[in-house]
């Protein structure tokens, strides 16, 4: 199944709604389940102008376009050209090659429309088939951040991992 990506919505938020009160997806973002469909409508509104973020909807070329995930490039630097990569594929989607494709996309984008440097990203060592997509994307760890969260209990230690424009656009077709 392609999959392509388009600009979150305002009619999008309640997907985004689930995702962000299911807890199997949340702890690996280090963050609460707990989130209000009328706060993330507060959030969408007073981010909308927000030129350091691009917020993605991860669609299936289906008939119904169905919302598989979302995918996000976040606190944009102008001067230093970083940015911070996010994801989640839904529970009930996962396992079928979509954050894989989903993460060369928003790779494309952050490199060759946003002319980026570098892209980063915060990973539980845990996690390992998030670790994997990345790594098979071409991210490389930079580092490790010992006890950095208080997820599901306990403090986690996470990786940090990252591309640059010209390991991606070197390597990419
Ligand atoms: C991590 C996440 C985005 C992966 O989404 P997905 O659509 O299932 O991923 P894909 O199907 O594209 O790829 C999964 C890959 O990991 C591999 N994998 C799965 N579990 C693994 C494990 N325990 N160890 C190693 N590899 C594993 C799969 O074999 C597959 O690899 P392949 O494509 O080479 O066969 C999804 O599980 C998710 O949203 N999790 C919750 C939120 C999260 O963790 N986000 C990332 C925070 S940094």
């Amino acid at each position: 199944m392609t999959v392509r990506l388009r600009a979150l919505e305002r009619d999008d938020l309640p997907f985004v709604h689930l995702l962000s009160n299911d807890s199997s997806v949340m702890t690996y973002w280090f963050d609460e389940p707990f989130e209000s469909l009328a706060e993330l409508t507060d959030i969408y509104d007073r981010h909308i102008h927000d030129n350091r973020e691009r917020r993605f909807v991860i669609e299936l070329d289906d008939e119904n376009r169905t919302s598989a995930g979302i995918v996000e490039l976040v606190e944009i630097e102008p001067v230093h050209l970083t940015a911070e990569f996010q994801i989640i594929v839904a529970p009930w989607h996962q396992g079928r090659g979509h954050a894989s494709t989903a993460t060369d996309l928003a790779l494309r984008y952050a490199f060759a429309t946003l002319n980026l440097h570098k892209v980063y990203l915060i990973v539980d060592i845990e996690n390992a088939g998030a670790i994997h997509v990345y790594e098979k994307n071409g991210f490389v760890v930079e580092g490790t951040l010992r006890e950095e969260f208080f997820a599901a209990g306990r403090y986690r230690d996470a990786l940090r991992m990252a591309i640059l424009q010209r390991d991606y656009l070197n390597t990419s077709s």
